[in-house]
């Protein structure tokens, strides 16, 4: 946003480190503006932004949230994030008129209930794994009647990336990989079918569009409405033994964690294998005869 000022790469977008390359300041800008329109072009064509409240779910430090700062003239744009750091940036750099809260990891927010009209969440379901019902439901709550849940989701366009093989439905339902990763690293990585989605998230959210986000390396985008009332996480996560498909996907994420399992077991061999390891451990040896 022209104008505003911008994050250091440290806090760019919640969580800058080695492993996660931020780009320059030209592309977090050019990103923050694409996923901005991506959220108004997913609004009712008779929307208006007069008295409306949003929640940039896993904000970090505002890289989309900032591009709403003229919309904020008229409607309340919050963010939250886990990370401190990032909304301790957006809050002393962009409040007014954007403002910032961090949460746990874990549901509830202390927003009551129906507090906003949009939520949208840019990649943070891609990475909520144990966790996903808990936070479906508590999208739902916090979601007036008829309000959209816009957030993204790694899909058929990630496949590659993510998992090193070719998208194919059938065998990814919910598929968690990298589950031991740390938000430092990115967190865990949770690939998603439409299909899944249509049958989970459907059971409380309306489906309003799903975009499977077909092109390499594009994120898929779910576009979801609260339904009148929420089920329960056991009733939300319930696996449907009329849905084959629910099998099949499990069995892979199987195949997919046992492979990782395997790269993991050779990665720490050739660890134990390197001259200073060797040492260190001849010298615990040593130490613990004594
Ligand atoms: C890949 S970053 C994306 C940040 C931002 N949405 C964007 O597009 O620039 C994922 C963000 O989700 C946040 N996050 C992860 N789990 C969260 C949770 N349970 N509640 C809120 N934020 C969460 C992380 O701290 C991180 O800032």
């Amino acid at each position: 946003m022209p104008g505003l000022p911008l994050p250091r790469s440290s806090s760019r977008i919640g969580w800058a480190t080695p492993w996660v390359p931020t780009g320059s300041f030209d592309q977090y800008e050019a990103l923050g503006r694409i996923l901005h329109d991506v959220v108004v072009n997913c609004l009712p064509h008779d929307w208006t932004w007069t008295g409306k409240r949003v929640l940039d779910f896993g904000s970090g430090a505002g890289r989309t949230l900032r591009h709403f700062a003229a919309e904020a003239a008229e409607a309340e744009f919050h963010g939250c994030d886990i990370d401190p750091e990032g909304i301790a940036w957006l809050n002393a750099n962009l409040n007014p008129p954007l403002q910032g809260f961090v949460n746990d990891e874990k549901p509830p927010l202390a927003q009551p209930d129906g507090s906003y009209d949009v939520i949208y969440a840019f990649s943070v379901f891609s990475h909520i794994a144990g966790e996903w019902s808990g936070w479906a439901l508590e999208m739902h709550r916090l979601l007036a009647p008829g309000a959209l849940l816009i957030a993204s989701f790694l899909g058929v366009g990630m496949s590659e990336t993510i998992a090193g093989e070719p998208w194919d439905a059938n065998r990814i339902g919910m598929n968690v990989l990298k589950v031991h990763q740390d938000w430092a690293r990115g967190g865990p990585s949770v690939m998603l079918s439409p299909w899944w989605i249509a049958e989970h998230w459907g059971r409380a959210f309306e489906l309003v569009s799903i975009d499977p986000g077909s092109l390499p390396n594009v994120h898929g985008m779910m576009v979801l409405s609260p339904k009148p009332s929420a089920p329960s996480r056991a009733e939300l996560e319930w696996v449907d033994p009329a849905e084959p498909r629910e099998v099949v996907a499990l069995r892979h994420n199987v195949r997919q964690l046992q492979r990782e399992s395997q790269a993991t077991a050779a990665e720490l061999d050739a660890i134990h294998a390197t001259v200073p390891w060797r040492v260190a451990a001849k010298a615990r040896r040593l130490i613990a005869r004594r």
